[in-house]
């Protein structure tokens, strides 16, 4: 592939070769030295249209980890606030020659759009509601580290389903590798076209625990709610929050995830966030070996 727009882009093989990777760079950042030459000749800008705290510090490190030259730039403090539009400001960085342009933005399909209209590779950091293709691959690096194996694990996939790119990546990445998927969630909050992807839709959150081997909880995203979707706070706590009693009423001990954010005591206690049944810290450290796997390996089509 060309760039890294979504997961619906790659396909099984496409997940090996990152993981393969990714095995070779979760080895070199764990050295005293943790620093490879590789991407000594590469420019990389990190454009976010929207803010991050893990994707964009997870990319930034993984591009000086390989060596990369780069530019940041944050919307919010730039000449977008002018009126400047998306391919001008693109076009501007890329006179400067940049090689790799990773960008967030808050509107589908942004990535794709560039890829067609600019001269750079793109990796997608998250387009609205859509894909977040990095995050569901170090995702499942994360359950494969793990569990030892990705595949013939059952999932789910639990709470704001609606407004989650990082639900449908995760869907794609985890399907292509053999996962059975589940979401739960309030109905208002599961998008209708769900089911038509092969994945069930389970809305006690009981049962849906009691089938899973590991629950990735979402972030309820209240910058993207409209009121008429969404319970209120306490009643989406009540019904599909995970606390500690919910766990402990299962039979076996459940992998917990969290892309991050984390909204403590909405969709999951601290107890549990913190427990030693959580990977969230762990995905964040995969997240780096990840991410530096997509950026060579992109990278390796330069030509230089
Ligand atoms: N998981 C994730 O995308 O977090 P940020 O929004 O902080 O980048």
């Amino acid at each position: 592939v060309d760039h890294l727009l979504g997961i619906k882009y790659l396909n099984k093989n496409d997940i090996d070769l990152i993981f393969e990777t990714a095995n070779h760079f979760k080895e070199v950042i764990n050295r005293p030295i943790k620093k490879v030459p590789s991407l000594r000749d590469i420019t990389i800008a990190n454009l976010f249209f929207e803010n991050s705290t893990r994707t964009k510090l997870s990319f930034e490190i993984a591009e000086k980890r390989l060596s990369a030259d780069i530019l940041n730039f944050s919307a919010g403090q730039s000449s977008v606030k002018k009126g400047e539009t998306l391919i001008d400001t693109v076009n501007n960085i890329l006179s400067m020659k940049v090689d790799i342009v990773v960008m967030r933005h808050a509107n589908v399909g942004a990535g794709v759009f560039l890829s067609k209209h600019v001269d750079a590779k793109i990796i997608n950091a998250g387009d609205g509601t859509h894909e977040h293709p990095t995050q569901a691959l170090l995702d499942s690096y994360s359950i494969k580290e793990k569990l030892g194996t990705v595949k013939g694990k059952k999932v789910l996939i639990v709470g704001d389903v609606l407004h989650s790119r990082v639900a449908l990546s995760n869907i794609f990445a985890l399907q292509l590798q053999g996962a059975q998927v589940k979401v739960c969630g309030p109905t208002t909050l599961i998008p209708k076209y769900i089911t038509s992807l092969g994945v069930e839709v389970e809305t006690n959150l009981k049962k849906a625990l009691d089938w899973c081997d590991v629950a990735n909880v979402l972030r309820v995203q209240h910058e993207r709610m409209d009121i008429k979707y969404f319970p209120s706070t306490r009643e989406y706590t009540q019904l599909f929050g995970i606390n500690q009693q919910i766990l402990d009423s299962l039979d076996k001990k459940i992998v917990i995830m969290h892309p991050g954010p984390i909204n403590r005591g909405v969709e999951i206690t601290s107890d549990v966030a913190d427990s030693k049944q959580s990977i969230i810290l762990n995905q964040v450290e995969n997240g780096v070996a990840i991410r530096m796997a997509v950026i060579y390996l992109l990278a390796q089509q330069i030509k230089r």
